[in-house]
């Protein structure tokens, strides 16, 4: 299993270049299953996640091109798919590849609209607490469908085809929008779907399905509008850029000091997460180009911050933030209010040196001087990048175990870094 090395200690310059974001690529892939034409997405991350939602689509009859490198086109970063749904053989999602990518289980919605039923396992076990499915379950209720469940499979049907109707979430759920968008698309009749969640990667999926002839309006707003229609086509789009990979290397400088421009981000998308970075006495500015972070000599304020929903702080940026927290010049307050358990990080940042105190669903973070560089395992995507962020200003080595984690989420995370002066690199085997 490859491991990541890093010596910390160095500050980083340059520019990084920012992947289209990988919560939205999952989303837009599967709104492929909506329609027999083919889909066309740019911008998509090379991220061992997009291999393995592949592997799930394919195995209902999604056919996936990747065409060649034309001159001059730099193939580094970001790639184009080619997606066609043109047939699907098989409505059914089994458990084997739905346990490995929780995302999967979002199959349900686009298969139960377009095919008129759908099987497709309970996402199971997840490191970050339940994660239930209950609203997804919901959603799809309110539009007609009849839900069972049975085996550990849920079986959705509908075979005159969804309607139109009014869902409220209780809670604010990126996958119970998506759920309801999808399946509200090619319902009959209107849908109104109350409370739904803001995050910009709901937007594009919705801006591409409205490409492809869907009838979404209200988007960016907590209230969506869908007349369904009888049938989508194709469309090309491009993904948006990662807003969690752009706060994550703001942080990265924020700890090291330095000044990188991060290309292509858009501040908008993760105003609250900078507003938070500015608050520790970084310096940020942005451009047509993107967003430029930089910290000279002086010392990290300490913060009191609470994960929320979009605009809010996101929660995929709570254990980056507390490995910056980690050696801030007095005493930070972290609270998770989106996931139960989100903490695994605390006991690998403090293997570093953090010192961290945990009360329910708030961290208090003591900073400290210095961080020294130890053995670490991480255990999920945001909760590993979190160890690089402490190791990157740790003294000495540090050697992050079971980096698949990283590979999820990150495009080629430790090129990005070195080439800003990062002393870090990958150890296969
Ligand atoms: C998505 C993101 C994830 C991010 C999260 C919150 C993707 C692929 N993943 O996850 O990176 O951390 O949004 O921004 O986009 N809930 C229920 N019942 C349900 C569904 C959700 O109670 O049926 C709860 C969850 O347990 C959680 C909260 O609602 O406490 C938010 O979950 P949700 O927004 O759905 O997160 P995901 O879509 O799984």
């Amino acid at each position: 299993m490859d491991r990541i090395r890093i010596v910390g200690g160095r500050r980083l310059e340059g520019t990084i270049p920012i992947s289209g974001a990988k919560n939205a690529t999952l989303p837009l892939m599967i709104a492929s299953l909506l329609t027999d034409q083919t889909l066309i997405l740019d911008n998509v991350p090379r991220l061992a996640d997009v291999n393995l939602l592949q592997r799930i689509l394919s195995n209902h009859g999604v056919d996936m091109m990747v065409p060649g490198k034309r001159p001059g086109e730099s193939q580094e970063f970001g790639h184009t798919l080619h997606i066609v749904a043109s047939r699907i053989v098989d409505t059914t999602a089994p458990y084997e590849l739905v346990s490995k990518m929780r995302a999967s289980f979002w199959v349900i919605a686009p298969l139960l609209a377009r095919m008129g039923e759908a099987k497709v396992s309970l996402p199971g076990g997840c490191a970050i607490g339940t994660r239930p499915v209950d609203l997804l379950i919901m959603a799809m209720e309110k539009l007609g469908a009849q839900i069972e469940i049975d085996g550990g499979y849920v079986i959705a049907r509908a075979k005159n085809g969804l309607k139109g109707g009014e869902i409220k979430f209780p809670k604010v759920t990126v996958s119970g929008t998506h759920t309801a968008l999808m399946a509200a698309v090619l319902a009959h009749g209107t849908t109104v779907i109350e409370n739904a969640a803001q995050e910009p990667e709901i937007g594009d999926v919705a801006d591409c399905l409205n490409k492809m002839g869907a009838r979404i309006s209200g988007t960016g707003t907590s209230r969506l509008i869908v007349e369904g229609v009888t049938r989508l086509g194709g469309a090309r789009h491009s993904v948006l850029p990662d807003r969690i990979e752009t706060g994550t290397y703001a942080m990265a400088v924020a700890m090291t000091g330095g000044d990188v421009l991060l290309e292509g981000a858009r501040p908008e998308l993760l105003q609250a997460a900078l507003d938070v970075l500015k608050q520790t006495g970084a310096e940020i500015t942005s451009n047509n180009h993107g967003i430029r972070v930089k910290r000279n000599g002086s010392g990290l304020a300490p913060v009191d911050v609470s994960t929320s929903p979009f605009p809010g702080f996101p929660t995929d940026l709570q254990a980056q933030l507390m490995a910056l927290m980690s050696k801030a010049k007095g005493t930070s307050r972290i609270t998770e209010t989106i996931f139960e358990n989100r903490f695994m990080h605390v006991q690998e940042l403090v293997r570093l040196g953090a010192r961290i105190h945990l009360d329910g669903e708030t961290a208090t973070i003591q900073g400290v001087e210095r961080l020294k560089g130890a053995p670490v395992m991480a255990t999920d995507l945001r909760a590993s990048v979190s160890l690089v962020i402490a190791a990157l200003a740790a003294e000495g080595e540090t050697m992050v175990n079971r980096v698949y984690h990283l590979d999820r989420g990150f495009e080629r995370l430790e090129d990005k870094l070195s080439a800003c002066g990062a002393a870090i690199e990958r150890v296969s085997g």
